[in-house]
C-alpha cells in the first residue's frame, strides 16, 4: 500500500445552472457512502460554487474550482482571484487543464504563477499535465510531461510541491472515449513520480497524489485504480451523472 489517500474528483466543466448543480450534488450526497478511505471532490462552474458550497455543509465532499487568476485583485475583467475561491470554501483549484492550454492560451508560465498564488493561500492546486496524440505518436510523451512539470514547478520549494495534486491527462483521451490503457497510464505516472524524486526528493515523490484523467468510466476505473502509481481520477463526462460518478468513487481496489 502506498499510504496515499485516493482522490476522486468530478470536473463539471461548463455544465449546469445553479439549480442543476445543486440537484446533482444532492444525489451524490445520497449516493456516496465510502469516505473513510477515499476523498471526493467536485469542481462546479464558478457560478454554482457558492450554492454548492452551502449544499455541501456537513458533507465530506470537498469543493474545487476549475481555474483562477494569479493576481490577488485588480483590473482583470472577467477573472477570479484565488482569495475569492478560498472565501467560498474551495480547498482545491484545477490548474492547467488541457482545455485551458488549448483554447485559452495558458502557458507553463501562467500556470506557474497560478501555482504560486494558490499555494500562498494554502489552496491545493490540481495540476494537469499530458501530451497530445501527435506528441505521443512522435515518441515525445515523457519529454512533454517533464517540460510541463518543470514549467509549472519553477521556483517552488520542496514543501510546496509536496502539497500539490497532479493529474496526468493525455489530451487524446479527454472526452474522446479512448481511455489510456492501465499500462500506458502507469508508465506515465511512474515517470512523473521518478522525475519528482530527481528534482525534489523521495518524500515529495512518494507522498504526492497523481490522478489519472481521460475517459474514466465505471467500466475502467477499477483496473486503472489497481495500478500502483495511480492515486485517483479526474473525471469529466462520467461525473455529470450521479450513478456513474458514484460507481467511480466506489471503485474496487
Ligand atoms: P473526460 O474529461 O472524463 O470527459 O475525458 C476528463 C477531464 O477533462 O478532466
Amino acid at each position: 500500500m502506498s499510504g496515499r489517500m485516493p482522490l476522486m474528483a468530478g470536473n463539471w466543466k461548463m455544465y449546469f445552472t445553479v439549480g442543476e448543480a445543486v440537484a446533482l450534488l444532492e444525489e451524490l450526497k445520497g449516493g456516496i457512502s465510502r469516505f473513510d478511505d477515499r476523498e471526493v471532490v467536485v469542481a462546479p462552474p464558478f457560478t454554482a460554487l457558492s450554492a454548492v458550497a452551502s449544499a455541501l455543509a456537513g458533507s465530506p465532499i470537498r469543493l474545487a474550482a476549475q481555474n483562477c487568476h494569479w493576481e490577488s485583485q485588480g483590473a482583470y475583467t472577467g477573472e477570479i482571484a484565488p482569495a475569492m475561491l478560498k472565501d467560498l470554501g474551495c480547498r482545491y483549484v484545477i490548474v492547467g487543464h488541457s482545455e485551458r492550454r488549448q483554447y485559452f492560451g495558458e502557458t507553463d508560465g501562467s500556470i506557474n504563477r497560478k501555482m504560486v498564488a494558490l499555494l500562498a493561500l494554502e489552496i491545493v492546486p490540481i495540476l494537469c499535465v499530458g501530451e497530445t496524440l501527435e506528441q505521443r505518436q512522435a515518441g515525445e510523451t515523457l519529454r512533454i510531461l517533464a517540460d510541463q512539470l518543470t514549467g509549472a514547478f519553477e521556483g517552488l520549494k520542496d514543501e510546496e510541491v509536496g502539497r500539490v495534486v497532479l493529474a496526468y491527462e493525455p489530451v487524446w483521451a479527454i472526452g474522446t472515449g479512448h481511455t489510456a490503457t492501465p499500462e500506458q497510464a502507469q508508465e506515465a505516472h511512474a515517470f512523473i513520480r521518478d522525475r519528482l524524486a530527481d528534482r525534489f526528493n523521495n518524500e515529495v515523490a512518494n507522498g504526492i497524489r497523481i490522478l489519472y484523467g481521460g475517459s474514466v468510466k465505471p467500466e475502467n476505473v477499477d483496473t486503472l485504480m489497481a495500478q500502483p502509481d495511480i492515486d485517483g481520477a479526474l473525471v469529466g463526462g462520467a461525473s455529470l451523472k450521479s450513478a456513474s460518478f458514484v460507481r467511480i468513487v466506489d471503485f474496487v481496489g
